[in-house]
């Protein structure tokens, strides 16, 4: 159980502004991070979801915090804690534009060019972070060598498990997720299995991990 335990979980995409009426976006839909928050709070935990722009409703006993950008993650993150656990499951924006304050018009400039900014790793910040959760989980959405990425990201990011799902077929906005648990002690290959049932089984090795 997960009784008196607080557990922030990201779920979900990020929006990142280009003008008042544009955004750059990804496929995320947060159906596995809610999930993962439902399973948590299943457990005992207290949960804190901090989502993106997404259409799921919050899963009982969960408190949700919405937000849109990037860097509203990463400012919610810190508010949230401290926490015992950090399970990051959004699919952050790499890259943010410095947005324009007005509708961009088509002219006769041609298409306007836009200048990308690296987003903060809100991951590799709560990692190192001088209050960091005493577990930090990661996701890798990866499309080739998913496990040799998720060890350098395991690495590179300072979490303590990455969870690594191939995302090559239709795993964004689909219902079923094939995972592999990367951590300093090796892997641990799961079955494709429904994003509850992966939830869940996360949820319970989570458990175990904080006892
Ligand atoms: N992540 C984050 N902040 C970012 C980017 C990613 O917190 N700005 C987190 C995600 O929530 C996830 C993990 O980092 O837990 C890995 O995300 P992924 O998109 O797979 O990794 P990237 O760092 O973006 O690496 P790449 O795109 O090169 O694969």
């Amino acid at each position: 159980m997960l009784t008196g335990k607080h557990i922030i979980v990201t779920a979900g995409p990020t929006h990142e502004p280009i003008d008042p009426v544009r955004y750059i976006a990804n496929r995320s839909s947060g159906k596995q991070g809610f999930a993962i928050a439902g399973a948590l709070a299943a457990l005992g935990a207290r949960v804190t979801l901090i989502a993106g722009p997404v259409t799921l409703s919050t899963p009982p006993g969960v408190d949700r915090i919405d937000v849109e950008t990037a860097l509203e993650m990463s400012t919610a993150v810190d508010a949230a804690l401290p926490a015992d656990a950090a399970v990051m499951v959004a699919a952050v924006a790499d890259w943010r534009v410095a947005p324009s304050p007005q509708k961009i018009k088509k002219g006769a400039n041609g298409p306007p060019i836009l200048h990308l900014v690296e987003n903060p790793d809100i991951l590799a910040a709560l990692a190192r972070n001088p209050r960091r959760p005493r577990l930090v989980v990661g996701f890798a959405a990866e499309t080739e060598h998913v496990v040799d990425h998720a060890r350098a990201k395991l690495a590179r990011k300072g979490a303590d498990w990455i969870v690594a799902n191939d995302v090559s077929g239709d795993v964004m906005g689909g219902d079923a997720n094939t995972v592999h648990i990367v951590s300093t002690d090796g892997v641990e290959s799961w079955d494709k299995l429904p994003k509850g049932d992966v939830a869940t089984r996360l949820a319970g090795r989570i458990a175990a991990a904080l006892d």
